[in-house]
């Protein structure tokens, strides 16, 4: 096993609060109808509308789980985790720099508070969100195996529709400051490193992170963090009931002209099969399901970084994958982490060039 040679990704003893759930991603968009045209076809669901902004939830109880806000230039606009309960958030009101707690807006109501991460990232904890009505949703097709015939005189016929979204499932960010910002999700949110594939000189590229939930099984990632050389969006993913309907989720979102960024494949670390998106602005989603569980008594993995490592069958993985855009903003980005940022170094970013470039 690859040795790590960095203090993070660690392990929190006694965290501020503990996150348990990725509650919802805000996102800017130029354009709300063209947004939502690719959501629809996407698989999420209007939840509601206000003046400035859209509301899109998943079939799970979650009230919403996805906000588009008018806006002239399109942007991430962060993230919710959910808290277990008023403490954690009194807890977190007191950090540098966070806000007080305040009212929520949003549907669902509840209670917030606005944080930013050592990477600029906006993270809003919340807590006592009241939960709506899940949306009917079908069941998982039965699968006919040579050990087990579960289906005899009927055919495999899902819907040819956009697939349903059980519920947002994990974002993955790429931060210049690893360092610190994985300390400060560990220390401030309790999330506990999966695995974290190393550079060859034992330094992060990526890690994933899943939530404490004790006993009960949680994602394998919930939170991810690749070494970048400026924050940015690298995508998100939502779950899917089976197989079949990733599959028609490709089909359909072809059938509409959207961009297509990878898959269907089944990746290593967090095993899941996964088929990413692009909306209009370039930012991608997955789909995915059949993802791994872990309790939080599974220890850290430690694995070699490489574009084989990504996945265990399927499409490699496209360069223009995780190739960066080159404008006057991540030119700008790059000069001020390369002055400013511990850890992004010329010859970390040709070692990250050399695989993921
Ligand atoms: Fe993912």
């Amino acid at each position: 096993m690859p040795e790590l040679t960095t203090p993070q990704p660690c392990r929190h003893a006694a965290p501020t609060a503990k996150a348990i759930k990725l509650a919802y991603l805000m996102f800017d968009r130029p354009d709300l109808e063209r947004a939502s045209e690719f959501l629809t076809d996407f698989g999420l669901v209007t939840a509601s509308r206000s003046a400035d902004a859209l509301y899109w939830r998943a079939a799970d109880t979650a009230p919403f789980c996805y906000c588009i806000r008018k806006a002239k230039k399109a942007a991430f606009a962060g993230f919710g985790f959910e808290v277990a309960n008023m403490d954690d958030l009194v807890a977190l009101s007191q950090l540098a720099g966070a806000s007080a707690i305040e009212d929520v807006s949003y549907p669902g109501g509840g209670k917030k508070v606005v944080l930013s991460d050592p990477s600029g990232f906006c993270v809003e904890a919340i807590c006592a969100q009241r939960p709506v009505a899940a949306l009917p949703r079908r069941a998982a097709l039965p699968l006919n195996f040579s050990e087990a015939r579960n289906r005899v005189n009927d055919t495999q016929r899902p819907p040819v529709a956009a697939p349903e979204i059980l519920r947002l499932g994990h974002v993955v960010l790429e931060v210049a400051d690893f360092q610190a910002s994985s300390a400060w999700y560990t220390q401030h949110f309790g999330l506990i490193p999966s695995d974290v594939q190393v550079l060859p000189d034992g330094s992060p590229a990526v890690v994933f992170f899943r939530l404490d939930l004790g006993d009960t099984p949680a994602d394998h990632h919930t939170l991810a963090m690749a070494q970048g050389f400026m924050p940015l969006y690298s995508h998100s993913a939502y779950e899917l009931v089976d197989a079949d309907a990733l599959g028609m989720g490709q089909r359909l979102l072809r059938e509409k002209n959207w961009q297509h960024a990878w898959g269907i494949g089944r990746h290593i670390l967090g095993s899941q099969l996964f088929d990413y998106w692009q909306d209009p602005w370039g930012a991608k989603h997955e789909h995915y399901c059949d993802g791994d569980l872990f309790t939080a008594d599974q220890p850290m993995g430690v694995h070699s970084v490489s574009r084989q490592a990504m996945a265990q069958w399927g499409q490699s993985m496209p360069l223009s994958f995780t190739k960066p855009k080159i404008n006057l903003v991540t030119l700008r980005g790059l000069c001020r982490s390369l002055r400013h940022s511990e850890d992004v170094t010329l010859k970390k970013l040709k070692m990250l060039a050399r695989i993921f470039a």
